[in-house]
């Protein structure tokens, strides 16, 4: 039953397999180029809770940019910052030119998950994703579609996060020795294109035969979410400064710590540090408001203003003037690019 699984799966993933930048052809031997833990890594640390059409250019950029895992430990943090601009939960970005470093500095990515646990940014499930895909060690791989696809497989009705723990093992059972790397993305593409959130494709699924949680007839059901409480709302305002008959505008660099830290934006006043923003101006002038943007955060849902002021000379403090004809290389945060597109369509 346990091997059947597993073959069964293989078998699907040989024909069904999403070709994808960053993959080896299934039931080909782990590719020896000195890149490929790099290429691996790059892309499950841009694929956490990112989908796999909104990585596809950014890995591109990426392996563009920086080819090899020495090329990006020696590349300046506000470059890879600004590269990774659009793709959210930054703290990936500062993690990643850690990791880089750390990894350049020992010479080479190290093959078992234990050490790889121990690099900057990588938790359970990144370690045991380039183990088995990058090395092809056994690893039990389980993100939030491996979860799914286990939970109903092995009809796991506990509620989420406590379930954990029982998913994790129930897929060790099914983990087989060989072809670690296939099974694990061969169970991802299964969660992320057959046994889906909503509406299971059942009768597409090479694992139906065997799913307890189909015989029970809702698999849909699993796994138990827990109940959802609703985020805060916030409110904040950010300034657009313009000068030069509005050619040019005022960036700042966010503080290293604290949210979206290190990143270039607009001057704002204060919302993230405080429950709400002050609404207060970094600088006099004739303040015009031109609308609010809304942004969703995991941890909080943002209502911010837009405020227009056009001055002579420069802000207090630190910043600098950047072109509004070349925002699109300032590496703005999108809920910075969202207030600067409100900005720009105001003329
Ligand atoms: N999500 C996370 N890692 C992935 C991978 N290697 N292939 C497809 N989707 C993924």
């Amino acid at each position: 039953m346990t091997a059947s699984i597993s073959d069964q799966l293989l078998a699907w993933y040989d024909r069904n397999a999403r070709d994808l930048p960053w993959r080896a052809p299934p039931g080909s031997p782990v590719p020896s180029d000195a890149a490929w833990p790099y290429r691996v890594w790059l892309s499950e640390v841009m694929l956490q809770q990112t989908t796999v059409a909104a990585v596809k250019p950014y890995f591109a950029k990426f392996t563009e940019t920086w080819p090899t895992v020495e090329a990006l430990a020696a590349a300046r943090e506000d470059d890879v910052m600004a590269a990774w601009a659009g793709l959210g939960y930054y703290s990936r970005a500062r993690n990643l030119v850690k990791c880089a470093r750390a990894v350049a500095e020992r010479g080479g990515f190290p093959a078992t998950e234990a050490e790889l646990r121990a690099l900057p940014g990588l938790g359970d499930y990144t370690a045991a994703a380039v183990a088995a895909i990058a090395f092809g060690a056994r690893a039990v791989v389980v993100d939030a579609n491996v979860e799914r696809v286990v939970a109903r497989l092995f009809a796991i009705d506990a509620p989420l996060p406590g379930a954990r723990k029982a998913i994790r093992a129930a897929a060790d059972t099914i983990t087989p020795d060989a072809r670690a790397g296939d099974f694990a993305q061969a169970m991802m593409d299964l969660g992320s294109h057959v046994c889906t959130s909503r509406a299971p494709r059942c009768l597409l699924c090479p694992l139906a035969e065997a799913c307890a949680g189909r015989k029970q007839g809702e698999p849909e059901r699993l796994p138990v979410k827990p109940v959802k409480k609703p985020v805060p709302e916030r409110r904040g305002t950010a300034f657009w400064i313009t000068r030069l008959a509005g050619t040019e505008v005022w960036l700042v660099t966010r503080p290293a710590q604290g949210m979206l830290g290190g990143m270039r934006a607009l001057p704002d006043d204060g919302w993230s540090a405080q429950a709400d923003g002050s609404g207060k101006a970094p600088v006099a002038g004739e303040a015009r408001r031109l609308g609010a943007i809304r942004h969703g955060f995991t941890h909080a849902s943002l209502t911010l203003e837009v405020v227009a002021i056009a001055v002579a000379a420069d802000p207090p403090g630190e910043g600098q003037w950047w072109p509004t004809g070349r925002l699109g290389e300032a590496g703005l945060a999108t809920l910075f690019a969202k207030a600067a597109q409100l900005a720009q369509a105001d003329g």
